[in-house]
Parts: structure tokens; sequence; C-alpha cells
């Protein structure tokens, strides 16, 4: 199973085992944690389910599509490592990724 480490905007750390194929939302949620909140259930609709992710790591991950692109729009504080967490399925290619979480959802 996937080990995927959640970094909150304070450094505190969550280490969790993540079966592939449910996205990082879902994985954080099941985990319980914090500061990812997937309010509108993984439909892409509501941006908060925002994240930080490591350019180095684009290789294993899906591109980002017109409609994730559009919904960043409502998360605060976007850069150019942002994505959201519902549009991002784990896979055994992410086993050791970081995921870093904002300081803030909607
Ligand atoms: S859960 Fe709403 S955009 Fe990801």
């Amino acid at each position: 199973m996937p080990q995927i480490t959640y970094v909150e905007y304070d450094g505190t750390v969550h280490d969790v085992a993540s079966p592939a194929g449910i996205s990082l939302m879902e994985a954080a949620a099941m985990h319980k944690v914090p500061r990812i909140e997937g309010d509108r259930g993984g439909f892409c609709a509501c941006g908060t389910c925002h994240c930080y992710l490591d350019p180095a790591d684009a290789p294993r991950l899906p591109a980002m599509h017109d409609l994730e692109r559009a919904t960043l729009d409502f998360a605060h504080d976007v850069n150019d490592r942002s994505r959201l967490a519902c549009q991002i399925p784990v896979t055994a290619a992410m086993d050791g990724m970081i995921v870093r979480l904002p300081a803030r959802q909607y």
C-alpha cells in the first residue's frame, strides 16, 4: 500500500498508508488529516482539497485538466505547485510522496 506523507502548514506530519485507486483527498479524509476538506465530495467543484505538490513528482501524477485549473480559482494561496487532491488518484508510483497543505481552505 503506498505511503503518503501529508504536511500541514505548521509542519505537522501525517504519514498514511493509502489504498491505490482512491484520491489523495479521500486518503486524507480516511486518516482524518486536517485542512484538506473536500467539501463537495471530490467532484472538482469547491477547491477545498487544495494542496501543494513538488514539481519533481510531476512524472508520477496525472496532468492537470481544464476543470481542475478553473476550480483552483476558488482556493487560497495558489501557486505553481497547487493541485486539487480529489483529482489525483493514488498509485503505487506515489509511494513516499509528500503532499503539503495550505494554511487555509475555503
Ligand atoms: S473536493 Fe472539491 S475540488 Fe476537490
